[in-house]
């Protein structure tokens, strides 16, 4: 991208592609996905994921690009100038405040789980051998538990994306991308294969796939949609900043489909690495967010070459969540700095020591820490409640609203201007953004609060 003005642009669709798969891959595929499959009890919710990628999140990150490359502004800005030229209500900005506050809310945690990856990184160095299922899982607990290391790591970790947004998106990192991002896929099949090969994957392979619908509540079904936005970065103003600097002949439904395979092949391959270890040393497949991090290691500890890999992974995973929270930094970064004139430097630093603070209350609410014993509704912890909050409510009513907005307050013409495909891929678009995704994420929701609220009522 040739610097952060607005209207800057990436250098090639290439570029591109690389910086969008870099916001999309990232703690959400090898961190957030294993787990939360595994919690939802795995075939099930991995199909009902997919699907939701398919059929909604696609569409929708087509929406969001166009969005932003035809507002060529920050989230809120250009929510309320395409509102204006199409004679509605300016109140549409609030949809991409929605994003920058949501945003806010994840680096805030997205950062301790980085920090999490940076400290495992280190401790990779040293070697992970010997270490059985036991001591695996003592390891972590021991180290989340800990008051000051893991923000120490937390710190290390938006320091250095903090670094990154105030220097602006320059070339540089769009070249390291275009280098890190295949490093990281070569490194996972190597996992992949290790695994496969080494721990129990055929068993890994049904857990994934074989699906059993009976296991899904409308709490896990929310959850898999929740997830599906989260892994591809949609509503929250991310997809829609990068969006702002395309070009006008880049094919954002090509552009879009790229970006969804490989968010998913990468999501399916974390899991195909993962699972066989779970099953071998009868781990928990729904342990929660600590999965990846008790798993890995046990392999890193028992390979040839155990200590390089292990390192080599962590500080690839270190950089995959990088290039993600910058970007989930930026269009806040970008909103202030068109609005206030201040500079880019202060505000990225006063923005990232403001969700550094409010990550450390993350740190502190884990099991065993400062805040260990604080729950909320039945058992959540504050970094619970900040997933919940974004992933299961802002992110999906965030999108069900903007495709409310392109389907039915935006004119035909003009998003069929902005996307010139043929006749035919536009109307599927179109219809599957004016119906089916907005009905879709209705019922996800309207299920819940039958679950939640009527059935209870009924029954009682
Ligand atoms: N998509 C990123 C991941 O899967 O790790 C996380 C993310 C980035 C979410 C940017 C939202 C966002 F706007």
């Amino acid at each position: 991208m040739a610097g952060s003005a607005q209207h800057a642009q990436w250098s090639s669709r290439w570029a591109f592609i690389m910086a969008a798969v870099g916001s999309a891959v990232g703690l959400g595929n090898i961190w957030k996905f294993p787990y939360e499959a595994g919690e939802g009890g795995g075939g099930a919710f991995v199909i009902l994921y997919l699907l939701f990628v398919l059929v909604i999140g696609v569409p929708c990150l087509v929406a969001e690009l166009s969005l932003g490359r035809r507002g060529q502004k920050s989230p809120v800005m250009t929510m309320k100038s395409i509102a204006e030229e199409e004679g509605r209500s300016k109140l549409w900005g609030l949809l991409g405040w929605s994003g920058i506050i949501g945003a806010f809310i994840i680096i805030s945690f997205y950062s301790l789980v980085g920090g999490w990856v940076l400290a495992y990184m280190v401790k990779a160095a040293s070697g992970f051998a010997g270490l059985d299922a036991a001591a695996s899982t003592e390891t972590f607990l021991t180290f989340i538990a800990d008051p000051v290391k893991p923000i120490i790591a937390h710190f290390c970790f938006m320091a250095i994306t903090v670094g990154i947004v105030a220097r602006g998106v320059q070339g540089g990192l769009e070249k390291a991308v275009t280098v890190l991002m295949p490093a990281l896929f070569v490194i996972l099949l190597l996992l992949v294969v290790y695994s496969g090969v080494t721990g129990e994957f055929t068993q890994a392979l049904a857990f994934l796939f074989e699906p059993n619908f009976h296991a899904l509540t409308g709490d896990k079904i929310l959850n898999a949609l929740g997830l599906s936005f989260f892994s591809l970065s949609l509503a929250m103003g991310s997809i829609m900043t990068y969006g702002s600097y395309l070009p006008k002949d880049v094919n954002i439904p090509k552009s879009a489909i790229t970006i969804a395979a490989a968010d998913s092949a990468v999501a399916l391959m974390a899991g195909l690495a993962i699972f066989p270890i779970v099953f071998a040393y009868g781990l928990n497949p729904g342990g929660g967010g600590g999965l990846v991090f008790m798993t890995l290691p046990i392999a890193f500890g028992q390979m040839p070459l155990g200590i390089v890999v292990g390192t080599l992974f962590f500080a690839l995973l270190a950089v995959a969540a990088i290039t993600s929270s910058i970007s989930l930094l930026e269009p806040g970064v970008s909103y202030i700095e068109e609005r206030t004139g201040m500079d880019r430097k202060k505000v990225t630093a006063i923005i990232g020591l403001l969700a550094f603070l409010l990550g450390t209350l993350s740190s502190f609410g884990q099991p065993g820490n400062l805040l260990g014993d604080v729950h909320f509704f039945g058992g959540m912890s504050i970094m619970d409640v900040k997933d919940y909050l974004t992933n299961n409510i802002i992110m999906p009513v965030g999108a069900m609203f903007m495709m409310i907005f392109v389907g039915w307050f935006v004119s035909r013409k003009a998003m069929m201007d902005e996307l010139a495909i043929e006749d035919r891929s536009f109307r599927i678009w179109y219809f599957l953004v004016r119906f089916i995704c907005p009905v879709a994420i209705f019922a996800v929701f309207a299920n819940i609060i039958y679950d939640t609220i009527i059935a209870p009522m009924m029954a009682g």
